[in-house]
C-alpha cells in the first residue's frame, strides 16, 4: 500500500533529517518542500528580483523551474543544494514563502510528486494544505533553545559560522512569520500527532515514526 506521511512543524526541530530516514526506512521518496521555497528565494535574491513588488512576480515565477534530482535541489537545471542554506536565504525565505504565487506554484508541483508515489514530504502546511488526506501527520515540536544549539552545530559542519544568538533570533522569527502569514500558516492539522523532540535523538524520532507508519501500512 502507498502512503504519504506529512511532517510538519518549527524550524530547527530536525524535520528534514528525520524525514529523509523515515523515507529511506521504509523505501520511499523523500520530498523537502523547505527546499524548494528556499530555491524561490535564493533565485529572487540572485536576480534582485523585488519580491514585494507583485506586478514582475508572475513574470519571473515563470523562469524559475525547480527540480529534485535524488535528495539534490536543481534550480533551472544547476544545484543548488550550498546555495539555499545561507544565512541570507534563511533570513528571507519566510517572507518568500508569505507570497501566496510563490505558494499555489510549489504547492501545485508538491501534489503531483505525490501523486503516484509513496512519499514522505516535510514542510509547513503539508498536512493542512499540500496532503490534507495524508495517511500520517507529524507534527514536530522542541525547545527553542535546543532547536538553536542544533542549527548552530548544522552550519558549522557546513563552515557557515554564525553565533546562537543570531541563529535563535532568526528561528524565533521565522516561526512568528510562518505562524501568523495569512495563507497557510504553520499551524497543526487537528489530526496530527504531536512529537516534542527536545529530548530525543534523531534515531529515536525516526524510530516513532516509523512505527506509526508501519502500523498504518499493515493494518490495511
Ligand atoms: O524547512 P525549512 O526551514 O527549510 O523551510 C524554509 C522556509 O520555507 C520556512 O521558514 C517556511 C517555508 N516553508 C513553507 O512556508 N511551507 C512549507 N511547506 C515548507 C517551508
Amino acid at each position: 500500500m502507498n502512503i504519504v506521511i506529512a511532517i510538519d512543524g518549527y524550524s530547527g526541530t530536525g524535520k528534514s533529517s528525520t524525514a529523509k530516514q523515515v523515507a529511506s526506512r521504509l523505501g520511499y521518496t523523500y520530498i523537502d518542500s523547505g527546499a524548494m521555497y528556499r530555491a524561490v528565494t535564493y533565485f529572487f535574491l540572485k536576480n534582485k528580483v523585488d519580491f514585494n513588488k507583485e506586478k514582475y512576480l508572475d513574470e519571473s515565477l515563470r523562469k524559475c523551474s525547480i527540480a529534485f534530482e535524488g535528495s539534490s535541489i536543481l534550480l533551472n537545471g544547476v544545484n543548488v543544494d550550498h546555495e539555499i542554506r545561507t544565512m541570507e536565504v534563511n533570513e528571507n525565505v519566510s517572507a518568500v514563502s508569505a507570497i501566496s504565487e510563490v505558494r499555489s506554484k510549489l504547492v501545485e508541483q508538491q501534489r503531483k510528486m505525490g501523486e503516484e508515489r509513496s512519499v514522505v514530504m516535510d514542510g509547513r502546511d503539508i498536512g493542512t494544505v499540500v496532503f490534507p488526506e495524508a495517511d500520517l501527520k507529524i507534527f514536530m515540536t522542541a525547545d527553542v533553545d535546543i532547536r538553536a544549539e542544533r542549527r548552530r552545530r548544522e552550519l558549522e559542519k557546513k563552515g557557515i559560522h554564525e553565533s546562537i544568538q543570531t541563529i535563535r533570533k532568526n528561528l524565533e522569527e521565522r516561526d512568528l512569520l510562518d505562524s501568523t502569514r495569512e495563507d497557510s500558516p504553520l499551524t497543526k492539522a487537528s489530526d496530527a500527532k504531536e512529537i516534542d523532540t527536545s529530548h530525543l535523538t534523531l534515531n529515536q524520532q525516526i524510530d516513532k515514526i516509523v512505527a506509526l507508519a508501519e502500523s498504518i501500512i499493515y493494518a490495511s
